[in-house]
């Protein structure tokens, strides 16, 4: 089915892929594809911001392509850079030819596409039919020049380089930015995009990929994980805590289960495996024997 025919359409193309989305990502991802709009997905740690552009890419056969934002990222490491090596050797050649005397042309012929290295942005503007999806991940990261280095592709999916002009996009690339909101990204970088954020999944959702990620788990433990995870995150246990498991950290505490032969979550299993939900040394420590067995306690029967 094409997974361009409808939300359903593209819902089930991505539970096909792995990857269980909710209706409401769903339609933030469908409008972002028919509108040919960039995507912002902000959301916690490990809640599946990444996996998404991952399992989009797969769902539509398009090549992913990559950027990962860290501070300090220049222009060249996302855009272009010129091969100097190449460069150089072009030039030596010409002067060894004795072109000596022309070596204003040989130094116009090194600025062909040839000696041009793509990095990711102009690789996405570049990929032949069906296209890229390029993720532009972590883009909370990066520092502001270059998120106002990024407005000319969000808004027009072109970008300019000086020796060779512009350079517009061969199919238009999905695009997909990722922020955990370290800090507040710049409005016109927001304009450009469709917003979405991404909470943690309600508990059927998370029951669900448990069960998928994790086969060898029963279905009375993956029933535990995702009860004691959902219990966590909501009020008044997580003010005990300064950040909560995703759901990569469901995930994972489901297979350490697996691995330690749990058959039933208790207490101290869960002090054991703390450092699988808390990567904090302070969290690990507020998840009491007490506390476990407060969140470990049965739902009260339906009646
Ligand atoms: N909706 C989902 N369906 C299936 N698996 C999911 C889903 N959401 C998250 N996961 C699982 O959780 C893992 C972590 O997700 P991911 O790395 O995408 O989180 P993230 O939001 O990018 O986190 P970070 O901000 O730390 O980069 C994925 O590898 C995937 O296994
Ligand atoms: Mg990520």
């Amino acid at each position: 089915m094409n997974a361009l025919a409808s939300v359903d359409a593209l819902m089930q193309a991505l539970r096909d892929e792995g990857y269980l989305p909710d209706r409401r990502l769903a339609t933030a991802v469908f409008l972002a594809l028919k509108l040919q709009r960039p995507l912002l997905l902000e959301g916690e740690p490990g809640v599946g911001k990444t996996a998404l552009a991952q399992a989009l890419a797969r769902a539509l056969q398009r090549v992913l392509i990559r950027l990962q934002c860290y501070d300090g990222m220049e222009q060249r490491e996302a855009l272009y850079e010129w091969n100097y090596a190449a460069q150089l050797l072009h030039l030596r050649a010409a002067e060894a030819q004795g072109r000596a005397a022309d070596m204003g042309a040989a130094e116009r012929e090194v600025y062909q596409d040839r000696y041009l290295i793509p990095r990711p942005l102009l690789q996405a503007l570049r990929a032949p039919a069906p296209g890229a999806v390029l993720l532009i991940d972590e883009v909370d990261r990066a520092d502001e020049p270059f998120e106002a280095f990024l407005l000319e592709y969000l808004g027009e999916y072109q970008v300019s380089i000086p020796e060779i002009g512009t350079v517009q996009a061969a199919v238009t690339p999905v695009t997909i930015l990722t922020s955990n909101r370290t800090r507040d990204l710049h409005d016109a970088v927001k304009r450009r995009c469709l917003y979405h954020w991404l909470d943690y999944p309600e508990r059927e959702r998370e029951l669900a990929i448990v069960r998928a990620q994790v086969p060898g788990a029963s279905d009375a433990l993956a029933q535990q994980v995702a009860l004691f995870v959902s219990r966590l995150r909501s009020q008044p246990f997580v003010d005990a805590f300064q950040r909560a498991p995703g759901i990569a950290e469901s995930v994972e505490w489901a297979k350490a289960l697996v691995a330690l032969d749990t058959l039933v979550v208790d207490p101290e299993v869960v002090s054991d495996t703390a450092g699988i939900l808390f990567k904090q040394r302070e969290d690990v420590a507020a998840l009491t024997a007490a506390l476990a067995s407060e969140l470990l306690q049965p739902e009260p029967e339906a009646s």
